[in-house]
């Protein structure tokens, strides 16, 4: 496959991946002025996160090897590096951090309700969550087109 539609791919995962995500919290804090619609808004969320989202986010890093590979790219380079670090921690914190919470907050939503504590506390820890992770996924595509090389 020619590199340029390799990074064309790239980069459309990248927008349906990151894009998705950015609306994840107009949704949520549009909801929370009608908390009879969130448990909707939460399972339509959930959902976007793992049929589309995440596995944008896998391909992110199967085409981009793919690139790597194809032009011989140094794994060392550091832009590239320090990209792939981040998107280390982007998985983890969202697999082991923002999926789970998003889990439990439909299942705490739907026994104990929206004005509940336990509701509350999860909510504040999936807003805090998905700010950190918009914030990496920024880095990352500053790294992907500004291409820093403070080793070069
Ligand atoms: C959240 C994850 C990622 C996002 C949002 C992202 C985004 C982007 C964007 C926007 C570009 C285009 C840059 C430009 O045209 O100047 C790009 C290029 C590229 N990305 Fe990623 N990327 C991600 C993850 C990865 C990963 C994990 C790898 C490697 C394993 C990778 C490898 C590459 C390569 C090799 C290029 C092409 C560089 C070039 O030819 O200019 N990316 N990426």
């Amino acid at each position: 496959m020619p590199y340029l539609l390799m990074k064309y791919l790239h980069v459309l995962a990248a927008i349906v991946a990151f894009g998705a995500n950015v609306t994840y919290g107009i949704w949520i804090t549009r909801a929370s002025h009608h908390p009879d619609v969130m448990p909707f808004t939460l399972q339509v969320i959930k959902l976007i996160d793992d049929r589309l989202a995440n596995p944008a986010y896998g391909l992110l890093l199967v085409i981009g090897l793919l690139m790597v590979f194809t032009v011989h790219l140094p794994l060392t380079t550091f832009w590239l590096l320090a990209a792939l670090v981040l998107y280390a921690l982007v998985v983890l914190i969202g697999l082991m951090g923002y999926t789970p919470t998003l889990r439990r907050q439909i299942q705490i939503l739907e026994s104990e309700g929206f004005n509940s504590p336990g509701y509350q506390t999860l909510a504040r820890r999936g807003t805090i969550l998905g700010v950190v992770l918009a914030i990496l996924v920024m880095a990352i595509v500053f790294l992907m087109v500004v291409k820093p090389s403070p080793w070069a």
